[in-house]
């Protein structure tokens, strides 16, 4: 029988809880996030940093978790799609992919929100080049991403009004 891997410690806040526990260091963040937690919008598509269905917010900046372990997020804070929505209200992002049909089987949407989310924050009126460049890691396969633009678009102009 091979030798058990010793796990080790870590803490991070996800989603803006806390948790603390030992893992195996080999462990992928996003089977962290599937497995451990439970939090299981996070998808997997290719498993080699190509399509982005696995990406989730590193203390705000996106990554692709199935090439991230999960010691890697140790004392840092991740936001996965599970965050998006407070109070049982949808993010203003998640309103307008259901609105402007930004999405059709939906396998992409979890790392598209995010990648969109992490976009507004740092453009809060993108142009579509920024638009493009901002989902540029994210592959989607239905929608031929118009109506993720258009949905972009309307959230962004939601935010920019509050
Ligand atoms: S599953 Fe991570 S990029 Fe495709
Ligand atoms: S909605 Fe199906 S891959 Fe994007």
């Amino acid at each position: 029988m091979p030798d058990e891997i010793p796990r080790v410690p870590i803490a991070l806040r996800v989603n803006g809880k806390r948790y603390a526990l030992e893992v195996e260091p080999r462990l992928l963040l996003v089977d962290f996030l599937r497995r451990e937690l439970r939090l299981t919008g996070t998808h997997v598509g290719c498993d080699t940093t190509y399509c982005g269905a696995c990406t989730v917010l590193l203390n705000g900046v996106s990554v692709k978790s199935c090439t991230a372990l999960a010691v890697q997020a140790d004392q840092s804070e991740v936001l996965t799609v599970e965050g998006l929505e407070q109070d049982g209200r949808l993010h203003p992002l998640q309103q307008a992919f259901a609105d402007h049909h930004g999405l059709q089987c939906g396998y992409c949407t979890p790392g598209m929100l995010l990648s969109a989310y992490q976009l507004l924050a740092k453009s809060p009126n993108p142009s579509e080049a920024e638009m493009r460049k901002g989902i540029a890691g994210n592959t989607c396969r239905c929608t031929g991403y118009q109506n993720i633009f258009k949905a972009i678009r309307a959230a962004a102009a939601q935010m920019r009004g509050r």
